[in-house]
């Protein structure tokens, strides 16, 4: 599947032909993951072909355009928002795999978290001004945002589109803030604080290992939800109870806490059929959440991505045992699903595109 979707000229896999032909940041970097586990050097060709739509003040975009589509933002060739920064989760897996990351690679992707570190932290958390940062497009907890809690195309796209309209962006052109969107997304800021701590063992650089461990402790004050045993999302501006839908990307702090009781209990709802465990799961979304529907895109599909940042947090936390669950159900899954984007958690059934190019980081599990 790898092999199909790389683009030589250009470095980088599109994660389908038909339905994403363009770079997205998260998918590059789940693509370099796993070239790596296949002992594949392009990992790193695609790394650079994230950074090579950074902007000179650090500020990775989420997109670089493949083809004509419309603008996100004011920027000819790249979007104006950004993605979790799983790129230095990717520098790690090239550097385990035997292949040292450039300098360059590893300056660039100083520079990208610095960006973040300057420009998004509220009150020591990291925020985000739209849902296309977090990755997880139209996710429940999007919700008191939207004004709804069902899925409709309709009212999420005009969600989506007047909330573009309203971005207020850098001279640059990078997103800067929103006046009705800003929010701090546990998951986001979990795999930022990994990424901080991941990148500060790569480079032996103090500052991040403090700065990595400084937003795992914040995150646990301000968003640890006791009754839920998960971190809820923390809004600045607009917003309401749906910030508390238990989602998975909720459970992923677990990566980063400082709180072994809080990891474990976090992580034990992945093995609980009557939350998140499923035959193909882990389920997006806990089955007894009225907003569960195992089959629409981010409102409750299983998601190989999501999947492999959970087996990181089980690997951190010593679970063999759901290290292994996950890596069964994730490629049991993948093989029924087709290499579908996203597929039902109940039946294995492949949803969205297929194949989709980031289902291959299930040979990194
Ligand atoms: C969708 C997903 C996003 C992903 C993109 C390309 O927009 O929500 O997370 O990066 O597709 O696969």
């Amino acid at each position: 599947m790898l092999e199909q979707a790389w683009n030589g000229d250009r470095g980088y896999c599109v994660p389908n032909r038909r339905s994403y032909p363009h770079l997205w940041l998260w998918d590059s970097c789940f693509h370099a993951i796993a070239w790596f586990a296949f002992g594949d050097e392009r990992g790193l060709r695609e790394l650079e072909a994230v950074f090579a739509g950074q902007l000179p003040d650090g500020f990775v975009p989420h997109m670089r355009y493949g083809r004509r589509t419309y603008a996100r933002g004011p920027l000819e060739s790249v979007s104006s928002f950004t993605q979790p920064p799983v790129y230095a989760r990717a520098l790690k897996a090239a550097s385990d795999a035997g292949f040292a990351p450039s300098p360059r690679l590893l300056e660039a992707a100083g520079r990208a978290l610095e960006s973040l570190w300057r420009d998004r932290l509220r009150d020591g958390l990291l925020v985000i001004v739209h849902p296309w940062e977090a990755g997880t497009d139209d996710s429940p907890r999007w919700d008191s945002w939207v004004g709804s809690s069902t899925w409709n195309r309709r009212v999420w796209t005009s969600f989506d589109r007047a909330l573009l309209a309203h971005t207020v962006f850098s001279p640059q052109g990078q997103a800067i803030d929103s006046p009705t969107f800003v929010v701090a997304p546990a998951a986001f800021n979990a795999i930022a604080a990994d990424a901080a701590s991941t990148f500060g063992e790569l480079t032996g650089d103090a500052g991040w290992l403090a700065r990595g461990s400084v937003l795992a402790r914040t995150l646990d004050e301000a968003a640890w939800n006791a009754e839920l045993e998960a971190w809820s999302d923390v809004a600045f501006t607009g917003g309401g109870d749906s910030v508390r839908v238990p989602t998975l990307d909720g459970l992923l702090p677990a990566l980063c806490t400082p709180n072994a009781t809080k990891a474990s209990a976090a992580l034990n709802q992945l093995s609980d059929v009557e939350r998140f465990a499923a035959p193909y799961g882990p389920r997006f979304v806990a089955r007894r959440h009225p907003t569960y529907n195992p089959s629409q895109y981010w409102r409750g599909p299983a998601w190989p991505q999501l999947n492999y940042l959970a087996v990181l947090a089980a690997k951190r936390r010593g679970d063999d045992e759901l290290v292994a669950d996950l890596a069964e159900s994730t490629k049991r899954a993948c093989v029924r699903a087709g290499f579908a984007e996203y597929w039902n958690p109940e039946t294995g059934r492949g949803l969205g595109a297929r194949p989709q190019t980031w289902a291959a980081v299930a040979a990194a599990f």
